[in-house]
């Protein structure tokens, strides 16, 4: 007997009327038509033909700033730099508890939106490593419905903060997952560098994976991320390493571009791009016209590289909008990308599952035999119309288990001659 049966479901790659089989936790068949739909199953789901998609993973978020918009003050400019001073100022006022109650309500809107993976950068800087503890107990307790990966970040420069080597090591020793760094925000440009050489040099000695803040400026000559590229070779850590941001590539020469494209490619690195923040964030410091300042998504795809759309900060002294939903920030990626072909608005949506879900090196991610049954039942038929409405999440499962659940979304028109309500789905 069956744990679960669903049938008449639509997955991403355009496959419809599929039935997928659940036993312990695990998706034991997926077939078309009937199938398995004739085995008795304790539990049975009809998806009415909707979008059945693995859940949103988020490559690149700080869960210790969420929830924080306000304390102890709003930024005002909205510019990456007061977000930092602001940050500044909240971290001595922080407590691990308000730490770990915040975080854990981000998680319940999380699971809420379908989002079961997210790689959160937590800030090293701090000797009490206070946010480190509170993370390091947020990801023990959400543990039966979210993968939380984290990764060590001097938010104030390894080299530039007193101590802030010594901490890393420390966060990492407790068992944070991941070397992360901010190399454009160290004092110059070669300790930048030197910055970049000597985490990867840690990660590599210590068998992690690296994911750094890179080139998150407006600056055509910010180039860590091609030290980045080059100490993934030199170091053999192929495929291991992130480039988060890389903003600065958006207004680098062209034919610069065009050699580093190629470093880039020969070290697997994979990219995440942040379209809510860097849309914000980026081209303050232009006129008319005004750079957007994110990353060259279409480009990377085409050379092969992994990339992802991160939601990167909700409701904390970066940005004051958010609400953990992935699908608004692969709908921002596309606009701010142009990403607006039929195939291009396809990888907007693997921006958000199946990308990140490589860079996070999640295992058995996927709707075939064999994965975890881990999916979101979207009220939409496709990953396009999915993007296009920023889908109503039906149903949310985790290793076969229903996480959360909602009813169809829709609005009663009050209107003479016409039907009664409007889904937004055209026939
Ligand atoms: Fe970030």
């Amino acid at each position: 007997m069956l744990d679960l049966l669903i049938h008449n479901a639509t997955l991403p790659d355009g496959r419809t009327g599929m039935g997928i089989a659940v036993l312990d936790g695990v998706i034991t068949e997926v077939t078309a038509g009937l199938g398995p739909a004739q085995a008795p199953a304790h539990d049975t789901l009809d998806a009415e033909g909707q979008l059945l998609t693995p859940p949103f993973v988020d490559a690149h978020f700080h869960m210790d700033a969420t929830l924080s918009y306000g304390l102890p003050r709003v930024n005002a400019s909205g510019t990456l730099l007061e977000g930092i001073a602001l940050w500044g100022e909240l971290k001595p006022l922080l407590t691990q508890q308000a730490l770990v109650e915040r975080a854990l309500a981000y998680c319940d809107w999380a699971v809420a939106k379908g989002l079961l993976a997210i790689r959160t950068h937590v800030d090293v800087c701090d000797a009490r490593l206070l946010a480190v503890d509170a993370l390091l107990e947020v990801k023990r307790r959400v543990a039966p419905y979210i993968d939380l990966q984290l990764v060590a970040f001097p938010q104030d420069g390894v080299l530039r903060a007193p101590g802030a080597l010594d901490n890393l090591k420390r966060a990492l020793d407790k068992g944070v997952d991941v070397v992360g760094g901010i190399p454009h925000f160290e004092r110059t440009m070669a300790h930048g560098a030197e910055s970049v050489k000597l985490l990867c040099e840690l990660a590599a000695a210590r068998g992690l994976l690296v994911d750094m803040h890179c080139d998150e400026s407006d600056d055509p000559l910010s180039r860590h991320v091609e030290t980045l590229a080059f100490e993934t070779q030199r170091l053999g850590l192929i495929g291991r390493v992130t480039g988060s941001h890389l903003t600065s590539m958006h207004s680098m020469d062209n034919y610069f571009v065009s050699k580093l494209l190629a470093l880039m490619a020969e070290a697997q690195l994979n990219v995440v791009a942040n379209p809510l923040i860097n849309i914000t964030l980026q081209g303050r410091h232009d006129s008319y016209p005004k750079r957007r300042g994110m990353t060259r998504v279409p480009e990377q795809l085409a050379a092969g590289l992994t990339v992802a759309f991160g939601h990167d900060c909700v409701m904390d002294p970066w940005y004051s909008l958010g609400s953990g939903d992935m699908l608004e920030v692969a709908h921002m990626g596309l606009h701010v990308a142009q990403m607006t072909s039929q195939a291009a608005m396809r990888q907007c949506f693997d921006a958000v599952t199946v990308n990140p879900a490589r860079i996070l090196g999640l295992p058995h991610y996927g709707i075939e035999a064999g994965c975890d049954a881990s999916f979101v039942l979207l009220q939409a038929r496709d990953p396009i119309e999915a993007l296009r409405l920023r889908a109503h999440r039906l149903k949310v499962y985790r290793k076969g288990r229903l996480l959360a659940d909602s009813p169809k979304v829709s609005t009663r028109l009050h209107l003479a001659g016409r039907g009664e309500n409007v889904s937004f789905q055209p026939d």
